[in-house]
């Protein structure tokens, strides 16, 4: 549906999505289709991702839910020994063999021997996927399909907990800027340039050398650079990953170096959301979770306060040994709204900062970044720009915590941008233009998703 400028903004608030809508999602889906996984974009991200998997699957569940389930299963090809499950399962096509050995996963023991993975993991959405597909399921085959993938989804909430909360403290720590899926969000790139800059990169930098490898990256072929976070930032990640695998991936050898370590806010959220998914889980099939983990979970609530800054009335990631918070604005903060169990009063406080105008209270929200924050760029990948699956997951938590105008509204806008400017991996918060890969599947299935479920 092609919409005159000025209509774009009304259209919003007046009209039901139209059903063209739904029906290009799907052939967004279709064309990313690779028979047993789909693509989060055909030539930009060519294997399997995790989170990106799970949010295809809530998608995919409307049209075909056995396609869903098989979306999920896919996944769990990835599964290493330990519980594990990998950001990217890497296609197996001979040309992606760079790829497979910039990580080589296969040094660490725990790696699965059938596919290639990277070693790091991605925010964990899994439990939530399944049940949404469990919901399209009669209740034998719902309990038949919970049955498949507990033994595996206990595994990995057993890991994140037994590898990454080593201290017991209740939050989960994670290792790389990759795997929050948020990939230059500003809390963990004010880190990155305080402390993880390497000689070699600094020297990069001062050489202006990055303008060189520039002509070497993927991404910015397919993308504008401008929309893309920029080279020093690319290297750093890749000297992290590469600093992860001299150590063959072994979290105590890791830990020992001190390298990146930090307890991010989002992803403790998503885990709090998922963990209480998986006792719905457990439940539905009469299984008893494990008392140490049960035990885990509770921790993890109420740790989940500790990152709570009153001043600034925002939650905020932590650094692992020092628990200095990283005070840097970013979306990450709302998603304790998806997580449920912050206290109703810091639900309130960041209701309001979405409808601020000044801070999240953008045109199309909601933006990456805070539009007061220094770091703020409209265009700029997760220093600025609008992604569609951070507003799934704050409309599920305006949802629950029954701020429902303000979910129905979100629904609304964001919905309305998809529709004018079509299924972008991301969208300018300002004027909702397109920006990043077009054709982008989490986009696509999570409209669909979104344009199935009105809010009453
Ligand atoms: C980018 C995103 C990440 C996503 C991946 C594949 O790296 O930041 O969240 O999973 O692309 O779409």
């Amino acid at each position: 549906m092609v919409l005159h400028k000025h209509q774009r903004y009304t259209w919003v608030y007046k009209m039901q999505p139209p059903t063209n809508l739904i029906s290009e999602a799907y052939s967004v889906l279709d064309a990313n289709d690779r028979a047993s996984y789909t693509q989060p974009a055909a030539e930009l991200y060519p294997h399997q991702w995790l989170w990106d998997s799970c949010f295809i699957a809530i998608g995919l569940r409307h049209r075909d839910p056995e396609r869903a389930q098989n979306e999920i299963l896919s996944l769990l090809r990835g599964q290493w020994q330990n519980g594990m499950l990998p950001n990217i399962i890497f296609s197996p096509e001979p040309h992606y063999e760079r790829d497979r050995n910039l990580w080589r996963s296969w040094i660490n023991p725990e790696a699965p021997e059938e596919v290639a993975t990277t070693a790091i993991t991605q925010p964990p959405m899994l439990a939530e996927a399944v049940v949404k597909v469990g919901e399209k399921l009669a209740p034998p085959e719902r309990r038949e399909w919970y049955r498949k993938v507990y033994p595996a989804l206990l595994k990995y909430h057993q890991w994140m907990y037994t590898e990454r909360d080593p201290h017991g403290e209740g939050l989960v720590l994670q290792i790389h800027p990759w795997e929050v899926g948020m990939d230059n969000t500003p809390p963990w790139m004010a880190e990155l340039h305080e402390h993880q800059l390497n000689w070699w990169i600094r020297a990069a930098k001062k050489t202006q050398a990055d303008r060189v490898i520039d002509l070497f990256r993927r991404d910015t072929r397919k993308v504008p650079s401008k929309q893309r976070f920029d080279t020093i930032e690319a290297l750093a990640m890749f000297d992290i990953q590469r600093r992860l695998r001299r150590k063959v991936y072994d979290i105590r050898r890791i830990l020992d170096h001190s390298l990146f370590a930090v307890e991010d806010v989002a992803f403790n959220a998503i885990l709090i959301r998922n963990n209480e998914q998986l006792r719905t889980i457990a439940s539905v099939i009469k299984e008893t979770l494990p008392e140490q983990l049960i035990e885990n979970m509770k921790k993890t609530v109420i740790a989940f306060e500790q990152l709570w800054d009153p001043f600034s009335a925002n939650y905020f990631s932590r650094d692992f040994i020092t628990h200095k918070l990283f005070k840097e604005t970013a979306v990450g903060t709302m998603l304790g709204l998806y997580a449920g169990t912050i206290p109703k009063e810091h639900a309130l406080s960041l209701v309001h900062q979405l409808s601020d105008k000044h801070s999240y209270g953008s045109k199309f929200p909601v933006p990456s970044v805070p539009l007061n924050s220094a770091w703020f760029k409209a265009d700029n990948y997760w220093q600025g720009p609008t992604w569609v699956n951070i507003n799934w997951l704050i409309i599920d938590g305006l949802k629950r915590y029954g701020f429902i105008e303000e979910a129905a509204k979100l629904r609304e806008t964001t919905l309305g941008m998809v529709t004018s400017y079509g299924c972008s991996e991301y969208f300018n918060p300002t004027d909702g233009h397109a920006l990043g890969t077009p054709n982008f599947s989490w986009t696509a299935a999570l409209a669909i998703d979104l344009s199935l479920n009105p809010i009453n």
